[in-house]
């Protein structure tokens, strides 16, 4: 990887998006390529990282790649160091990367759940998303970036709690995961504040990707406007403390 490029003599804004291999990290990748960004599509699995960002890169955009797994501290460590010296600046950090703590096409009840799958899901949908921004702080500072968090319209207790159908057992992990993602980023949007770094949390809605055996009712290209749509606002009209739809500001 070379350093950041420039355009007209302007460093190019830069992002970088985890689970970028797939489904909505891949498309939101394309689309703030598309901007003019440099971006740095990440995938735990360097094979099909790798030919995501070959794909992207041959539609014309500045699309570079870099392994994260998200739960590995020895990975986002590299990460961080990578974008420092490269960009030296982040201006968008997608936390896209995600797993819905089921077992593909098994529905689990209360009794048959495994405790470590609940853990498992904690430690890449909430733990993971937390160590990446605090690794890559600097650079966000620098940059007065912005940290989009992905969630999940499942982990909203106004949802949970009102008249639909009881939630799934066995979507627990899922939904506790986002809800702790959710407190994040409210917590670290205050804490962020005085550096000029924004923060939110924003679902895509219910989109057809591999994690539901595209089973969703909106395409990648839906979720994904609605993610890139609040990466790119300008900060002082970014709904603050706000869980944020494609229909704009959505009770938590
Ligand atoms: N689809 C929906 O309806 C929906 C709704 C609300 C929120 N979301 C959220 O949207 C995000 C993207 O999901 P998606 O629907 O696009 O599903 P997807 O196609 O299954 O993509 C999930 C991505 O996360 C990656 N990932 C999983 N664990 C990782 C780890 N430890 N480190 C790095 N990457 C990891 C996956 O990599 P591998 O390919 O290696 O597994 C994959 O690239 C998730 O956070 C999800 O919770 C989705």
């Amino acid at each position: 990887m070379t350093n950041s490029g420039e355009r007209d003599g302007a460093p190019r804004p830069t992002a970088l998006v985890t689970g970028g291999n797939k489904g909505l990290g891949k498309e939101v990748s394309r689309r703030l390529a598309a901007r003019g960004m440099s971006v740095l599509l990440t995938a735990r699995d360097e094979e099909r990282g790798r030919a995501a960002a070959a794909e992207l890169a041959a539609e014309g955009g500045d699309i570079r790649f870099a392994r994260l797994d998200v739960t590995e501290e020895k990975s986002v460590r590299s990460v961080a160091e990578l974008v420092g010296a490269s960009f030296g600046r982040l201006d968008i950090l997608v936390n896209n990367a995600g797993v819905n703590g089921v077992v593909r096409g098994e529905r689990r009840t209360l009794d048959e759940m495994s405790v470590e799958m609940l853990r498992s899901t904690l430690e890449t949908n909430f733990v993971g998303a937390f160590a990446l921004t605090q690794a890559l702080l600097p650079a966000l500072r620098t940059a007065g970036g912005r940290v989009v968090n992905v969630t999940s319209a499942l982990a909203t207790f106004a949802r949970t709690t009102g008249s639909g159908p009881a939630g799934r057992a066995d979507l627990i992990a899922y939904c506790a995961s986002k809800v702790a993602l959710n407190m994040t980023s409210v917590l670290l949007a205050d804490q962020l504040r005085e550096w000029g770094v924004t923060v939110c949390a924003v679902s895509p809605g219910y989109v057809a990707t591999d994690m539901n055996n595209f089973a969703g009712t909106k395409t990648v290209q839906e979720g994904a406007r609605t993610i890139v749509h609040f990466a790119t606002l300008a900060p002082d009209e970014l709904p603050d403390r706000a869980f944020l739809t494609e229909d704009g500001v959505a009770p938590w």
